[in-house]
């Protein structure tokens, strides 16, 4: 009779301490990244029928999944007790090869589950894949590199980095690219879907909850991919309504602002309607002062983070498209007030 080694039963342990570590490990670089007290980036609340239908799909394939961790994990303990080395076993021990009934069991099994797991995702997907009801909203989501354009094409509004959309109305995105890939993503309305250059993809959903959702860019797009964030408010119909009223009534302009606007070269990429001022290559800034961020939701529209990104873009969103224009202190608080006042 051997002695029992107890060096197995150490690796087994250090393995499920590695394990635990690992876990702890990456739960504490996710609450250090800011993503684990973030309730709006869970995928697991859904707020949209698309989420929902998404969340249904993976409920589903989560309890098939933990059933069978359930059945595997206690076969396993059953096999390590009832046939663990006894005192007296010698060698090896019984081999058994060729059992036809086992082989047959377990891959019809495993078939069976694939087959109803996949019941639920075909029909999701054809689900989701339909044509958008007729009562819609059109919204067509340009992706730039490295914000967001929103235009309602039917409302005649164009916006940047924050959507907003009516409850209980379906929104029928037409994603587009203005550059390079990017993936729409605002987890609580639903899954992610690529905006590619020169080909349009579509995406719709059923917002069912008033609230602000968050979002971001989910295709790696380039040096600020990560600072590539949006919002969407989503508004009761008669807020809603005030918003789209709000957004269609001309800006009242400051002359002398937007003079010093004219004269700093922010018209060579930015529109503002009713101005000289119509270049597309940034944002539009027609509606500026009524959004709650700036720079694609990095910065909260406060004036003294307008003058800071008015003074270095660059610091705060590398790569940034818009040069630092050396602007002076004095010219600095006179866009910030005139760029604020555009309500
Ligand atoms: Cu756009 Cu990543």
């Amino acid at each position: 009779m051997e002695p029992r080694s107890p060096q197995p039963r150490s690796i087994s342990s250090g393995r499920g301490l590695c394990s635990a570590v690992a876990l702890l490990v990456l739960g504490g670089s996710l609450a250090a990244c800011g993503l684990a007290d973030v309730p709006d980036w869970s995928t697991i609340q859904p707020a949209s029928d698309l989420s929902r239908s998404i969340q249904d799909v993976y409920k589903t394939v989560w309890f098939w999944t933990a059933g069978i961790f359930v059945v595997v994990e206690l076969l396993l303990v059953y096999a390590i007790i009832r046939y663990r080395r006894r005192p007296g076993d010698s060698g090896v021990p019984d081999q058994v090869h060729g059992f036809t009934a086992l082989e047959i069991a377990w891959t019809l099994v495993p078939a069976a589950i694939l087959f109803f797991i996949a019941i639920p995702t075909v029909r999701t997907i054809f689900e989701v894949q339909q044509k958008p009801p007729a009562d819609r909203i059109e919204i067509a989501v340009i992706g730039h590199q490295w914000w967001w354009e929103f235009e309602y094409p039917d409302l005649g509004i164009v916006t940047a980095n924050e959507l907003h959309l009516p409850v209980g109305r379906t929104a029928n995105l037409a994603l587009a690219s203005a550059d390079v890939i990017h993936s729409f993503w605002v987890p609580r309305l639903g899954g992610k879907r690529d905006l590619n250059p020169g080909s349009e993809n579509k995406l719709w959903f059923t917002p069912d909850s008033v609230g602000v959702f968050i979002g971001q860019c989910a295709e790696l797009c380039g040096t600020s991919h990560a600072n590539m964030r949006l919002k969407v408010f989503v508004e009761t119909a008669d807020s809603f309504d005030a918003w789209v009223e709000q957004q269609r009534r001309p800006a009242v302009q400051d002359s002398v602002g937007l003079q010093a606007f004219l004269s700093s070269g922010c018209a060579a990429c930015h529109a503002i309607a009713g101005t000289p001022a119509q270049a597309k290559i940034g944002p539009d800034l027609t509606k500026f002062g009524s959004r709650s961020t700036i720079a694609s939701g990095l910065l909260a529209n406060e004036p003294d983070q307008l003058a800071a990104w008015l003074r270095d873009p660059e610091s705060i969103k590398p790569g940034v498209r818009m040069p630092n224009l050396n602007l002076s202190e004095e010219r600095i608080a006179s866009l910030v007030a005139y760029l604020r006042s555009l309500r």
